[in-house]
């Protein structure tokens, strides 16, 4: 039976949670959701408007006021902030270092969640963050929480950025990611944890085509036990 599912991918930064999950969407004809694509948005947005990062109610303004989509192009995914393509402008070293600030705010997150829940009105959705399995999707049919060692993770991103032709310091991306990890793991609302029912995958030694290959396994056994 093919009875669609719902994925939830959690897990640190770099683990190689949105390369999987892309891949393991296409293989299963799924839609992809990157959340943290949102947190992005609303980060960037943020520092475009010079708002207060710190201040909780002023950015729950603010992303009321935003119009954040996400897109299925022939090369990819998309993200649309109020009908402009900032799939590039989210992915910078600022907005990566301010990310996890604007995203542990109650209020930004009760919205955020709203929001993602309404795309997974229907099965069929692979979607990955940090409190998919624990908030957004509670009762999704397979959790993944996917982790890797600090160093393999630091030395994946310093390898992309070298690809490219970003200037990278690898000390440099330890420190940032064992930072936002902490930032994420510690903060009082929705914080980065495994789900109770999550399945842990360690990729530290494993391929991109390793990862995928289990979790699709993963998604066919529970498509038999619940078909
Ligand atoms: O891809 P990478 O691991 O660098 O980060 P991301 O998935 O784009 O997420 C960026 C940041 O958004 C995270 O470090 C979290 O602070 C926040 N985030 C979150 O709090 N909850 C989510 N469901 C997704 C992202
Ligand atoms: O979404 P997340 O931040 O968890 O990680 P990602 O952006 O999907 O992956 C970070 C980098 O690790 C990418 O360049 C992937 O190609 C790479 N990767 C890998 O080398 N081996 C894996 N098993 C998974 C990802």
């Amino acid at each position: 039976s093919n009875i669609p599912l719902a994925i939830a991918i959690d897990g640190p930064a770099a683990a190689g949670k949105s390369t999987v999950a892309k891949r393991v969407a296409h293989q299963l004809s799924y839609i992809y959701i990157d959340t943290g694509a949102m947190y992005r948005s609303l980060t960037l947005k943020a520092i475009q408007s010079g708002a207060d990062l710190e201040k909780e109610s002023e950015l729950a303004v603010l992303l009321k006021a935003t119009d954040i989509e996400l897109i299925q192009k022939r090369d990819g995914q998309h993200v649309m902030m109020d009908g402009e393509d900032v799939s590039h402008d989210i992915r910078t070293n600022e907005v990566t270092s301010q990310v996890s600030i604007v995203a542990k705010h109650r209020e930004v997150r009760e919205e955020m969640v709203r929001r993602q829940q309404e795309l997974v009105e229907e099965r069929g959705v692979v979607m990955d963050g940090r409190d998919i399995g624990t908030h957004v999707i509670p009762d999704a049919e397979v959790k993944i929480f996917m982790i890797a060692s600090v160093e393999e993770r630091a030395e994946r991103r310093h390898k992309e950025n070298l690809e490219k032709g970003f200037t990278s310091d690898l000390e440099q991306l330890k420190m940032e990611i064992r930072k936002r990890d902490e930032l994420d793991s510690k903060r009082e609302t929705a914080p980065l944890v495994k789900a109770e029912d999550a399945i842990e995958v360690d990729t530290t030694s494993l391929t991109i085509e390793e990862v995928v290959s289990q979790i699709v396994t993963i998604v066919k056994k529970k498509q038999i036990r619940e078909g």
